[in-house]
């Protein structure tokens, strides 16, 4: 009889498709999928460890296993993902309940260890890092009915912001080679796959180690070239990287959508140069001005940190005035959370928690006129929606987004999942904009 495995998600899209790839190696092993941890013999939790907030997310999680445990002693409990990568051996200790600990270079060896935990071996973990990433070329399988799908074309990052945890818990970086991608990119289109988005912590450098001078650019032509996928997007870029002739592709490629994550954490020079990020406030606002000109609809959205050590008023007064020389369309923003092993650990001028909240909030306050004016900017025009399918609330309601990114709500049928509809639309709000379709594929 099949088992069940239950995988539970945390952090960014990265942990996303690697959950889908062990799904992928599972199923081998006569796992299938389950709708909660109650019915599965294998639960997995893929762990982040970004902030504060999100270790005490997964705690509380994995506290709420042991119960379940307690009364189905066969299943197995593992943790993989950053988190475990930070912890290792140490996270057996911390959680007496649990069986596997695996790193993020050790996903191929996810069914060797959950064979021999049921195999009477013992509690087991490994997180070795590799040279060269098995895991990189693992098949992820997308979930059923799907009409976007991730492709990773490169792990690990480099460049050490001094407050981020990731080249520690990632390894270094290490570019996928461009045929493979390309391949996989083929095989999506064949399944039905209509939009990509490439994932890499920093896909500007994308190739630098690879021999035969691919570059990101070049992927990037080399999979417009391909004439399969109707959508590209990428994330992250990180400005530094971002080079003229990336920016020259925007609006010109057909298939690369008109939208960018670029992020930026700090509008103050003090504060970037403290961080490492190695561009300047203009060099960034030049940035988007090119992909503006180039491009006028770009959607721009970017990430923001409140309160890193030593961020005065006058810095975050800075980080709001380029706020509003941008308008951005999205943007995240976190309060700094201090991440051991990183360089920042080490910086004096640390903001009180208080003070973070309150800044956090006016960003937010002035980042919602923004999204709001930036959305209103699209009333009474007509966009291309990729629908995605019926909205949750509503099976009338189909839902879907526009190449810019932005969420569409609009009276349809469920036969427009995966197509191309063109909506006009008539209202804005905050996170969505509302349309009526005028014409569909
Ligand atoms: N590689 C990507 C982002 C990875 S992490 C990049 O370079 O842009 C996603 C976001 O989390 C970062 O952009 C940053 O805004 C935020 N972040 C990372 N470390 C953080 C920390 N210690 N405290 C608060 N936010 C953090
Ligand atoms: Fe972290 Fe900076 Fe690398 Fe992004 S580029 S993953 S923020 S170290
Ligand atoms: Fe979190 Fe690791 Fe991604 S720390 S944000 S899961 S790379």
């Amino acid at each position: 009889m099949a088992k069940g495995i239950y995988i539970h998600t945390f952090g960014c899209q990265m942990n996303v498709q690697d959950s889908e790839k062990m799904t992928f190696l599972m199923g081998a092993e006569g796992y299938e999928p389950v709708i909660s941890p109650r019915e599965a013999d294998l639960v997995i939790l893929n762990t982040c460890s970004i902030r504060q907030k999100a270790v005490q997310k997964i705690m509380s999680r994995l506290g709420r296993l042991r119960d379940l445990k307690r009364r189905k002693p066969t299943m197995i409990i593992a943790v993989g993902g950053c988190l475990a990568q930070q912890w290792g051996k140490e996270f057996l200790e911390k959680a007496d309940h649990l069986d596997i600990v695996f790193g993020t270079h050790n996903i191929h060896r996810l069914p060797e260890m959950v064979r021999k935990v049921r195999e009477g071996g013992g509690r087991v973990s490994d997180i070795s890092f590799h040279g060269s990433v098995p895991s990189l070329k693992i098949q992820a399988s997308p979930e059923e009915g799907k009409v976007g799908a991730y492709v990773t074309i490169m792990q690990g990052c480099d460049n050490f912001c001094t407050y981020c945890v990731v080249p520690l818990l990632r390894g270094p970086e290490e570019s996928r080679p461009l045929d493979e991608i390309l391949a996989e990119i083929r095989c999506l289109a064949d399944r039905g796959i209509r939009e990509v988005t490439l994932l890499g912590q920093n896909v500007n450098s994308y190739g630098r180690n690879l021999p035969g001078g691919a570059s990101f650019a070049r992927l990037l032509r080399e999979i417009d070239d391909l004439g399969v996928m109707e959508r590209v997007r990428f994330t992250t870029s990180h400005p530094r990287d971002l080079s003229d002739e990336v920016i020259g592709l925007f609006g010109r490629l057909r298939s690369l959508c008109e939208h960018i994550h670029l992020p930026v954490q700090s509008g103050s020079d003090a504060v970037l140069t403290m961080m490492n990020r190695g561009y300047t406030r203009d060099d960034y606002l030049r940035k988007v001005e090119k992909l503006r000109d180039v491009c006028p609809d770009i959607a721009v959205s970017s990430d923001m940190i409140v309160g890193f050590p030593g961020e005065t008023e006058k810095d975050f007064l800075q980080t709001l005035d380029l706020m509003e020389k941008i308008r951005f369309d999205n943007l995240f923003s976190f309060k700094y959370s201090e991440r051991e092993g990183t360089v920042a650990v080490g910086l004096p001028g640390k903001v009180p928690e208080e003070e973070k909240a309150r800044r956090l909030t006016i960003l937010q306050g002035l980042q919602d006129r923004h999204a709001l004016e930036r959305n209103r900017s699209w009333e009474g025009r007509e966009v291309e929606v990729l629908v995605e399918g019926p909205s949750k609330g509503d099976p009338r309601e189909m839902t879907g987004r526009t190449r810019g990114n932005k969420i569409v709500n609009f009276p349809g049928r469920g036969e427009m999942k995966g197509r191309l509809v063109k909506t006009r639309i008539v209202r804005a709000f905050l996170h969505s904009l509302r349309g009526e379709p005028v014409a569909e594929e």
